[in-house]
């Protein structure tokens, strides 16, 4: 038997949604009893229209909000009754990545990770993340006020990285990127992948979705209306079955 297979079979999902569901106050159904997992080395992609739940779902992740029904795990813990254990386990680059614009690249690398509780890193261990993620030399000491959207987005996943978690959240990661930054960022995403991180993206661009995904899963009204492997999809058309599934 092939020993990859067998351990990739046998290994315990590091992300899961197990009949999560959740109901806002105003009544809303953003997440209507969803379950998925993602496996270590595993990229799952959330495709959906603006208000399927996307974002909801990774809230519940990060325990920003309670579950109504069901639960969201991190390497086995619960989001919601172990927050502080289950977070240790995950990173997380929001779509419009929250940093200090007054500090330089470097400045918030190193302190938002002295903030995650990593205090062992050099100043050439954090030179060789930046540069790993797109940024050069010439703007680490750069403030994050003069940089693109993009180049932000690039220190958010350093910070990611520099967290080292097994598993990285990432909302809407792309959208505002240009294609040459959008290329980079899918190709450090397979890197990251291929270190062995569960990956869970959402986005509405299903053509970056095709390009990286190893399981698509289309959202519509809270519902996960498919899931498919890469292998399934590789013989179909992503953009068609996407818009069924949206009818
Ligand atoms: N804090 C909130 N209170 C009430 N309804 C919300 C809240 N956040 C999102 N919603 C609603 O939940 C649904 C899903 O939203 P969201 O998770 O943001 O979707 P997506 O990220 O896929 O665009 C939408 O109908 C949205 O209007
Ligand atoms: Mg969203």
């Amino acid at each position: 038997m092939d020993n990859n297979k067998k351990n990739v079979q046998e290994a315990e999902p590091l992300l899961e949604a197990i009949n999560l569901t959740k109901i806002y106050d105003d009544g809303v159904t953003a997440v209507d009893h969803v379950f998925f997992s993602v496996l270590p080395g595993q990229i799952f992609v959330m495709l959906g229209a603006n208000g399927a739940g996307k974002t909801t779902t990774i809230n519940l992740f990060l325990n920003f909000i309670e579950p109504t029904e069901g639960e969201t795990k991190i390497a086995g813990i619960s989001s919601h009754r172990e927050p502080l254990r289950a977070k240790q386990n995950v990173a997380f680059v929001s779509e419009n990545v929250m940093l200090y614009p007054n500090f330089t690249a470097l400045q918030n690398l190193d302190f938002f990770t002295r903030l995650g509780g990593k205090d062992f890193y050099t100043r050439k261990n954090y030179g060789d993340i930046l540069l790993r993620v797109g940024l050069d030399e010439t703007s680490f000491n750069k403030k994050l006020k003069d940089f693109s959207k993009g180049m932000r987005q690039k220190c958010g996943i350093a910070i990611a990285i520099a967290k080292d978690a097994p598993a990285i959240l990432l909302d809407e990661p792309t959208s505002g990127l240009d294609p040459k930054a959008g290329h980079e960022f899918i190709t450090l995403l397979a890197s990251l992948r291929s270190e062995g991180k569960a990956i869970l993206i959402s986005t509405h661009d299903i053509f970056r979705a095709k390009e990286i995904a190893d399981i698509v899963g289309i959202m519509r009204s809270g519902e996960m209306v498919m899931q498919k492997s890469k292998t399934e999809i590789e013989h179909e058309n992503l953009e068609k079955l996407y818009l069924e599934y949206m009818m």
